[in-house]
């Protein structure tokens, strides 16, 4: 039985291609301030299941075996009503797992075509089957992730009580439709109507930038949590400045967090080849410099690296 969650936490959100294994272990090292991680989704099969090893790598074989940090992780899939949810999550409950979130925000057209993500937000039959299924097949705690839509915001209110009468123990709502994809301005009101209708704790998502956009949305919305993505992304130590109440950070000690973040990435990345070290070095490095003085020429230099030690050439230098 997990302790519940406190009031106030703050969760690193789950992100597809950026926060496996390594990434995890490099927030938990340097910004343990973060109360809560997140695996990006692992895709449940149409058909069959899978190997329990795949299941365990997906969530990170060193990671899933220290208790504390399997308990503040959440393992997320992404279904459809063809997919074979309820064996996954017996197949989940069997490894171990004491998390399993549900992923009901995903935008991507392939996984919407085929009635997964965002997309079982217009079809809350199939939504209740799954939810039913995963409640009885896994102990747990379940939570869902949602958009708060798919076109328009129609079913919102309907997927939030299907949700609670279901059994799912803490919503994260992130205030954009799937139509909306990621361009407006998150929806907030939609998460203060998810806090009122809900009997479960609602965590907000959407548009928190900087550390004092966690007490303003905490403030505004009622919620119980807030979920950080992007914007834990370019400062991955959000959480440390929220919780010591340090809103401003200067140049050169930005830099430097930047500098340790990436030293200590490749620090973690075993027997991963050369080709693979500067793409994921690249990938999670273009998001840090969006608020940097010269900035966008730093990102250039880096993305612009051939080999691995180019590319920490450049990071030495900055
Ligand atoms: C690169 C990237 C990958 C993402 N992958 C996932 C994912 O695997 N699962 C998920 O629930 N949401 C995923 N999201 C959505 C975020 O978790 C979050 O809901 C969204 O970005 C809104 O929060 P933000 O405004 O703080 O970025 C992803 C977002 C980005 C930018």
């Amino acid at each position: 039985m997990l302790s519940p969650i406190p009031y106030g936490s703050v969760f690193f959100a789950p992100m597809e291609g950026i926060t496996d294994e390594t990434f995890r272990k490099v927030i938990l090292k340097l910004y343990p301030e973060w109360d809560y991680l997140a695996c990006d989704f692992l895709r449940v099969p149409a058909a069959g299941a899978y190997p329990q090893k795949h299941l365990l790598r997906h969530f990170g074989n060193d990671l899933f075996q220290i208790p504390w940090v399997r308990e503040k992780t959440m393992y997320q899939i992404l279904t459809s009503k063809k997919s074979f949810t309820d064996m996954i999550a017996t197949q989940l409950q069997e490894l171990g797992v004491p998390w399993l979130d549900v992923n009901l925000g995903c935008p991507s057209n392939t996984v919407c075509k085929h009635g997964g993500g965002s997309f079982l937000l217009t079809d809350l039959v199939s939504l209740r089957q799954i939810i039913k299924g995963i409640r009885e097949n896994f102990k747990g705690r379940f939570t869902a992730k949602i958009r708060i839509g798919f076109q328009d915001t129609s079913s919102f209110e309907d997927s939030i009580k299907l949700l609670n009468d279901e059994g799912v123990e803490l919503i994260t709502v992130h205030g954009r439709t799937r139509e909306d994809m990621y361009k407006t301005p998150a929806r907030w009101e939609y998460i203060a109507r998810a806090v009122q209708l809900s009997q479960v704790p609602i965590i907000g998502n959407g548009d928190t930038w900087k550390p004092s956009d966690i007490d303003r949305m905490l403030k505004e919305t009622g919620c119980h949590g807030v979920m950080v993505a992007r914007g834990a992304l370019k400062f991955p130590w959000m959480a440390q400045d929220y919780k010591r109440g340090q809103f401003e950070l200067n140049q050169e000690e930005h830099l430097k967090r930047v500098k340790d973040f990436l030293i200590e990435y490749q620090s973690h990345m075993e027997n991963v080849t050369p080709r693979g070290i500067l793409k994921q070095s690249k990938s999670i490095s273009r998001f840090m410099f969006d608020d940097v003085e010269d900035g966008p020429q730093m990102r250039r230099k880096l993305l612009l690296s051939q080999t691995v030690p180019d590319f920490f050439n450049v990071v030495h230098s900055l």
